[in-house]
Parts: structure tokens; C-alpha cells; sequence
């Protein structure tokens, strides 16, 4: 099923909710996703605020870290069933393996889910749907416009890549790994699986929406290209 249009979307958590649901830009993004009409459409929500909120409470209690990805999942599927609801899409279940994704996502062309099993982001989840689906590329909607040398919100004479190969990309997230929930512009085992796959990867601001439409037209975008 190579030749026909994919489209996988790890949507950032932090986007979506990055202290309280942000309603008004919610309904925006919601608006600029129906407008993508690909033969599928898989869109991964990641955790936002209300994650870290549960691990950084976790972590001082002494929590493992699977139990605190378990915690964060949770809350990516929250952010996920809102998406669902702003998009007015008719799902009333949120996959938790990527097969259950995959059935919806060949009955009903759409599918929206959170992350899956603790170890991994929503950024892996989005790369191996796309994996299993034969989408080629996995765009990014995230916090920062793209990767950098070094994290943007600590170092302000970071520099921004428009190009990266996939070892240099897992070399600079890795860097920025500290356990679950993470700020990593994409986690590393994602970066691995779209290597083995070949999976192009579009990192990009995901509040910007002009951007991003210009990202999924297969126009000249502002964001890092991995592959
Ligand atoms: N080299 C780098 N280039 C770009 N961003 C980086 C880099 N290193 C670390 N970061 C951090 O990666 C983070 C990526 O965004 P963050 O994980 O906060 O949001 P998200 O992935 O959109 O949301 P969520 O993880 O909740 O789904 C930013 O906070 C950024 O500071
Ligand atoms: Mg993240």
C-alpha cells in the first residue's frame, strides 16, 4: 500500500496542553487536521503539562520510572480523546497497541491515540505506526521551530539544523535523556525505528499552523528534516 497518501502526526503534548487546555488553538489545529484529506491520517498526542506535572510529583515521591511513564501515558490519552472531541471525529476508544491503531486506522481512515507502553514516547508511537502503515514520512508538531546543537530553551546561541542524518540526530536527543518524560525534541528509540525504516521525520513549530500546512503540502517549510 506504498502509493497511496499517509500522513502520521506526532502532535506534541505540550501544544495541546501546556498548563490548562489551550481551547482556542485546539479548535484551530483541529480545523487545519480535517483540512489534510490523505488516504490515512494517524495522529499520536503526546502528554503536555499534565504529564510532567504527575512525574515531577512521582519522581520526588521516588517512583520508578516505568510507573511514571504508565502515569504519563495516561495523560496522553486524555489529550488525545480532547483532540478527538475538537476534531468531531466518531472514536470512542483510544488504541493502546499499535494493531489496534492500525485496524481502526483501515476501517475509519482516521485514527487518534495516546502513547502505548512505558519506555518510549508518543514520538515512537507515531514512528511505528507509520512503520506499520508504510507511511514515509512522520511530521513533528512541537515546542521549538526545529532541532538545535544544543536545547534552545537553556543554551540562546543554539543553532538550528535544517538538515540532519539519522545518527546525528539520536546523537543530539540523546544528550537530553533523562528518564521518563523527558524534554527531548523527539526521543531516541523513535530516531532508531525510523532508521531502520527509513522513515523521513519533519520537526516543526506546532503553533505556527501557516508552517505546518506548508509542511504537509510538501511546500519549503521553517522546522529540521531527519533522514
Ligand atoms: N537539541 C535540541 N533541539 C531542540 N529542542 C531540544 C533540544 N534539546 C532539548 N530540546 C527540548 O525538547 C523539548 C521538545 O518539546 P517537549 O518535549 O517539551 O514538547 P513536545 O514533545 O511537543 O510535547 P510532549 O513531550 O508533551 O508530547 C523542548 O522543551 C526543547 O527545549
Ligand atoms: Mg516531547
Amino acid at each position: 500500500m506504498k502509493s497511496m497518501n499517509k500522513i502520521v502526526i506526532s502532535v506534541g503534548g505540550s501544544i495541546v496542553n501546556p498548563g490548562n487546555p489551550d481551547i482556542t488553538f485546539i479548535k484551530s489545529l483541529s480545523s487545519m487536521l480535517k483540512e489534510l484529506r490523505p488516504d490515512m491520517l494517524g495522529i499520536v498526542v503526546g502528554g503536555g503539562r499534565p504529564a510532567r506535572t504527575y512525574v515531577d510529583a512521582m519522581r520526588e515521591m521516588g517512583s520508578d520510572n516505568y510507573s511514571m511513564d504508565l502515569a504519563g501515558i495516561m495523560a496522553t490519552r486524555m489529550n488525545a480523546m480532547m483532540l478527538i472531541s475538537a476534531m468531531g471525529i466518531d472514536q470512542k476508544t483510544i488504541p493502546e497497541t499499535i494493531g489496534e491503531a492500525h485496524d481502526i486506522l483501515l476501517s475509519n481512515k482516521i485514527v487518534v491515540m495516546g502513547g502505548t507502553v512505558p519506555g518510549h514516547t508518543t514520538d515512537t508511537v507515531a514512528t511505528l505506526l507509520a512503520e506499520s502503515c508504510g507511511a514515509e514520512t512522520v511530521y513533528n508538531m512541537t515546542s521549538v521551530d526545529g532541532v538545535y546543537d544544543s536545547d534552545p530553551k537553556i543554551s540562546k546561541s543554539a543553532k538550528m539544523f535544517d538538515k540532519l542524518d539519522y545518527r546525528e540526530a539520536f546523537e543530539i536527543s540523546l544528550k537530553s535523556y533523562t528518564g521518563a518524560a523527558s524534554n527531548q525534541f523527539m526521543d531516541s528509540v523513535s530516531l532508531l525505528i525510523a532508521m531502520r525504516s527509513k522513515i523521513k521525520i519533519c520537526i516543526f513549530s506546532g503553533t505556527d499552523l501557516q508552517n505546518a500546512r506548508s509542511a504537509f503540502n510538501g511546500k519549503k517549510f521553517k522546522g529540521t528534516v531527519i533522514g
